[in-house]
This record gives structure tokens, sequence and C-alpha cells, in this order.
């Protein structure tokens, strides 16, 4: 990877501490880079670099203040006198359930519930509201728990679509409250029984079984990273009906 050099930046290098040891980075880089270019080879904690993937949730303090914030690692950029550390897992409770076999149909009748019975730690937010200020992706992640609660799926399903599983709301929580895996059960119930199945879709994996795109896929394969950075450009991107 490309790092720029200190003289490039035009700004005074910054000194943070990573895991507890102090180094000294270029003004401006992501937290990523930053711990790259202090000499960290990343192998846990790290994906798209895009801010897409929700794999470098990093907490962090500023120097002189005593409050613990959230960060995805390859979004925000170091800040002078920065004490940091990557969390490359977070081990918040997951429901067990079988997707195909889970019974639903769209109606919360008060005798079956679903998101209640699998997350019974729901009934524990206390509305502080800490995961939504936790959260990158800045989603109204206290709502999306109130609507868990009363089973609302599409509600849920709405409302944390843009999730990234980055776990930064579960680590602040606390009620413990895994609203991530919560979301997750509800988007999957919901795209699988309540929406109506894609015909482009199933067209498309009928195709892939039939493995009339295996040629595109070795040409692909093929291409160097212009030629696909140029093919990614022109992608066309399809009307979605309202
Ligand atoms: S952080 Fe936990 S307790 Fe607080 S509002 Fe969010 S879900 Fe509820
Ligand atoms: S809802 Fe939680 S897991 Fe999802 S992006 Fe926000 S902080 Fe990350
Ligand atoms: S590496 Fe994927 S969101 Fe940061």
């Amino acid at each position: 990877m490309e790092m720029p050099e200190r003289a490039d930046i035009g700004e005074a290098p910054v000194r943070i501490h990573v895991l507890g040891r102090a180094v000294e980075v270029p003004f401006g880089l992501t937290i990523m880079k930053a711990m790259e270019y202090a000499g960290f080879r990343l192998v846990r904690g790290v994906g798209c670099r895009g801010g897409f993937c929700g794999a470098c949730s990093t907490l962090y303090r500023r120097a002189g203040d005593y409050k613990l914030r959230p960060a995805l690692a390859c979004q925000a950029t170091v800040e002078d006198g920065m004490f940091l550390a990557g969390l490359p897992f977070v081990p918040a409770n997951r429901g067990a359930y079988d997707l195909e076999s889970i019974e639903w149909d769209g109606v919360p009748d008060g005798r079956k519930t679903l998101l209640p019975a699998h997350y019974p730690e729901l009934a524990r937010c206390v509305a502080c509201n800490t995961c939504t200020k936790a959260c990158p992706q800045e989603l109204a992640v206290m709502d999306y728990i109130q609507l868990a609660l009363r089973d609302d799926l599409e509600g849920v399903a709405r409302e944390s679509f843009d999730c990234l599983q980055c776990g930064l709301c579960a680590v602040r929580c606390p009620a413990d409250i895994p609203h991530y895996h919560v979301a997750q059960l509800a988007r999957r119930v919901h795209g699988r029984y309540a929406v109506a199945p894609s015909p482009q879709l199933s067209a498309r994996v009928a195709e892939i079984e039939a493995g009339e795109h295996h040629g595109e896929m070795d040409r692909l394969i093929g291409l160097g990273v212009p030629e696909l950075t140029a093919l990614y450009a022109q992608r066309e991107i399809e009307e979605v009906a309202a």
C-alpha cells in the first residue's frame, strides 16, 4: 500500500498510542493506515477498507478526556494524543435459529413472538440511547430495538438496513443487547417470508447453476486492476420500482 511521506502531508505528525504503544504517524491518515504506517500488520479487524464490512471496529480515547469513543478504523482519521485499540471480534450473544423452520406470518399476536423470544434481553433496554450514539452509520439503533420489542420485523429491517454488523452498539450497551444480531434476524425473516421473491434474482441463480457465466468469470479473473476499475465504473445500476 502507498503511504504518504511526511513531507507530502504538509501538517505536523501526530502522536498516538496503539494498543499502548506510542507511535508517530503523518497527519490525515485513517486509523487503519496509521497502524500500518507504524508497522502493525493487520490480520484481523480489516476487510473492505471502505466503510462497508464492519470489520474494523475500534475504541479510542482522546488525551485528557475520560470518554471512550467508537470508530471504524478505515474511516476515522487519527488525532494527536489518541489512545486506541481495535476490536477484531465482538463476542455478543447470537440466538440460534433455523431460518427455514421459523414460522412467521408477519402478524405478532401476543402469543407468538419472534425477536423477544430469541433475544429476551431486549426487555432490559433502559432507553439510554448509547447504542445510537455509538453507531458509525448514524442509525437510530435505540429506535429499532424498541421496534424489535414490539416484534415489528418490517420496521427493524427498514431502520437497520445499513447496519454493518460492526458490534460497536453492543460493546457500549449497558443492557448487553446484541443489536446487530437482533436486526439481522429481523431482516432475514422479513426477507424470507414477507418480501416477494425477485424474478431477476431467481433467473440469475438459474443461469449460474446452468454454468452460463463461467466464461465471463474466467475473463474477469484474468483482468488487471485498471480494467476491473473501469468496468466497475461502467456498471449498470437497475432502477428500483417505488
Ligand atoms: S444502549 Fe442498550 S439500553 Fe441503551 S438504548 Fe440502546 S439498547 Fe437500550
Ligand atoms: S447498528 Fe450497531 S452493529 Fe450496526 S452499524 Fe450501527 S453500531 Fe454497528
Ligand atoms: S475495513 Fe470494512 S468497514 Fe472498515
